[in-house]
């Protein structure tokens, strides 16, 4: 018998707690309890310690199924303006890399970023977060990457950290300095490599950086480079992921596990050898389906390889303005079912338990007492419903510490 009343509780519901290493784990007629922002049943209504309304200040009955809170583990969230322009020019014909070497793509970002003050990048990025928790999503990475310079780059970072408060989520930072190369240092890649290292210490010690991560590909830095950005985030203490092997196979997937890596993303041309390394590193798989689908690409990432290799795949948006301007996690997942072939327990498992380890987080991805109180309640049967509807709205109520953040009312 709880001594002290709990702040909620759902009974009846489907819960899919993801407990174990394989399966749903399901509990039917299951019940859902927290206190203090943090999950303390998460069984069956019939394993209950008393009658609900003895135990928790709120009981609601439901019907429906409760999976963990999503979480977006790879999103460029932060910009300003958007890429359709460049969208219509690749279906005519052009390449994500030819437009890039002729100064658009992530450089076209960049001059918008470096034009918007805080408080616009905010005005612009906060809806697309809110799409992406009215969709499921209670934990968020946001990269920064489109600034380039010192002011910029804390920018994005302080506009992501806001991005969090503004509507009660965990947002997770990751410094991307190394994305492309601004136009200042044309010619001088070793230069901005030393200048966005040194740029580094001063965001880590405001708060910003949980993260740090590179783009690693021949249109932007190589592996040299890319070491070095890793051994400076070493020095500090962050973990590193990587933007890895996603148009050629540079290596990267292999060179994120050397340092430890919590994730390599993208991986569509990670190698026999780059799987292995990550299998031995425990780096995590971060597939992005959204980007593969809006570039038309056609090399899947080596899915049986990590199968095989017992490496965890995590599945992400990318949200991002060029390759992958999608706003929705579950539809993530139904990219990665359609292209990838994950089975929707799998695709659920990349967006919770294997995206929580993609950015180094213990507290979160399962239903079970003790972990935070993060948890969607679906309008679905079964879980396998989340990886096969597109679109639509599923996301009865979007729960956050224990406070409901989402979706708002249908209009
Ligand atoms: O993850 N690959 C590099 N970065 C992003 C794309 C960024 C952009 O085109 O703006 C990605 O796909
Ligand atoms: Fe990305």
């Amino acid at each position: 018998m709880a001594t002290e009343r709990w702040d909620g509780l759902i009974v009846g519901p489907t819960l899919v707690t993801l407990a174990g290493d394989a399966g749903y784990g399901l509990i039917e007629d299951g019940a859902l309890g927290w206190r203090d922002g943090v999950l303390v049943h998460a069984g069956a209504r019939s394993a209950l310690p008393a009658a609900p309304e003895a135990l928790a200040a709120e009981v609601v009955q439901a019907s429906g199924c409760i999976t963990p809170g999503l979480i977006d583990c790879h999103t460029h969230l932060v910009f300003a303006g958007n890429r359709a322009a460049e969208f219509e020019l690749r279906l005519q014909g052009a390449s994500y890399e030819e437009i890039a070497r002729a100064g658009g793509g992530i450089l076209s970002s960049v001059r918008a970023v470096r034009a918007a003050d805080e408080d616009a990048l905010l005005a612009e990025s906060l809806p697309r977060a809110r799409a992406l928790v009215a969709d499921g999503a209670t934990t968020l990475e946001i990269k920064s990457g489109y600034g380039l310079d010192f002011d910029s780059e804390r920018r994005m970072l302080r506009v992501a950290r806001r991005v969090g408060e503004a509507l009660g989520i965990a947002v997770r930072t990751t410094y991307l300095a190394a994305h492309a190369l601004p136009p200042e240092y044309a010619g001088r890649a070793d230069d901005y490599i030393d200048a966005a290292i040194g740029w580094l210490p001063a965001l880590h010690a405001e708060g910003l950086v949980d993260a740090v991560d590179a783009f690693a590909e021949r249109i932007a830095f190589d592996p040299a480079q890319t070491r070095r950005v890793f051994e400076a985030a070493r020095a500090l203490g962050l973990p590193v992921k990587l933007h890895a092997d996603q148009l050629s196979d540079g290596g990267g997937a292999a060179l994120a596990a050397e340092f430890g890596g919590l994730s390599a993303d993208h991986v569509e041309h990670t190698s026999e050898a780059g799987v292995r390394a990550m299998a031995a590193a425990g780096t995590v798989a971060v597939l992005l389906p959204g980007a593969f689908h809006v570039l038309r690409e056609t090399r899947l990432p080596p899915l049986d390889a990590f199968r095989a290799a017992g490496v965890p795949m995590a599945v992400a948006t990318d949200c991002n303005p060029g390759t992958s301007p999608l706003l929705s996690l579950r539809q993530a997942m139904q990219l990665a079912c359609t292209h990838f072939r994950l089975t929707p327990e799998e695709a659920l498992r990349g967006a919770t338990v294997h995206a929580a380890r993609a950015l180094g987080l213990d507290d979160r991805g399962r239903l079970r007492p003790g972990l935070r109180a993060d948890f969607v309640h679906w309008d679905v049967r079964a879980p396998a419903e989340l990886g096969y509807w597109l679109g639509g709205r599923l996301a009865r109520g979007v729960y956050a510490g224990g406070r409901r953040i989402g979706p708002p009312p249908a209009t």
